[in-house]
């Protein structure tokens, strides 16, 4: 198993994965190791929803992509236009063609819902990475609406995707793209 410190490396967005299928008892391990996350009030506000299937990963991709093109058309301001080309492309899966796709969601009525599932995605992304695993946050494909495709993943109305997943056994893995120095505002003695 990698070095706490070599895996700070090697968790990386991985968009290129081999035609391989993720063991399903493998994800859930790597689910059990997220619940060791940190949470508000320990309330583990996170739900996970795991889909192998490739043609409903698609359908999912599909969905969120129309929502995001009906706000690029509508909204001059969306946060969508940098990755317009992409959205446009009937042939772009935001998800890669990833053989698996985890969500993580939990309840609106959690007030720390965003930051606990935040803090289980950064376990699941590095336990997977520990594992050799690839794993990808998309949230281009948070923007899901339809209805039957909601009730259809598992997704109750009461709750909030906060973290699509990709997972998968990575094709390669990429370098540490370029990081910021440190912005400390002030060191106080
Ligand atoms: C909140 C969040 C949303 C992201 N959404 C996307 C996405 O929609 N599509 C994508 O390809 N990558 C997405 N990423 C991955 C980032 O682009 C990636 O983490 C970043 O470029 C740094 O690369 P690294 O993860 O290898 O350090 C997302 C990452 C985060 C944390």
């Amino acid at each position: 198993m990698a070095d706490f410190f070599d895996l700070l490396k090697t968790r990386r967005a991985v968009r290129k994965f081999k035609d391989e299928p993720v063991d399903h008892d493998l994800v859930m391990e790597i689910i059990r190791d997220s619940c060791l996350a940190p949470s508000g009030g320990n309330r583990q506000s996170w739900r996970f929803i795991v889909i192998h299937d490739q043609d409903l990963i698609r359908r999912v991709s599909d969905d969120s992509k129309a929502n995001l093109i009906a706000d690029l058309d509508r909204n001059p301001e969306s946060s969508a236009r940098p990755y317009e080309t992409a959205l446009r492309n009937p042939n772009f899966n935001v998800f890669y063609n990833a053989p698996c796709l985890v969500i993580i969601c939990g309840p609106l009525s959690s007030r720390s819902v965003v930051v606990d599932c935040a803090l289980a995605a950064a376990y699941f992304m590095f336990s997977a990475a520990a594992r050799g695993l690839g794993t990808c946050w998309v949230d281009l494909g948070a923007r899901i609406q339809e209805p039957a495709l909601i009730e259809e993943i598992g997704l109750p109305p009461d709750h909030r995707i906060v973290a699509p997943i990709i997972i998968g056994h990575p094709a390669f893995i990429p370098g540490v793209p370029s990081r910021n120095e440190p912005k400390v505002l002030k060191v106080l003695p």
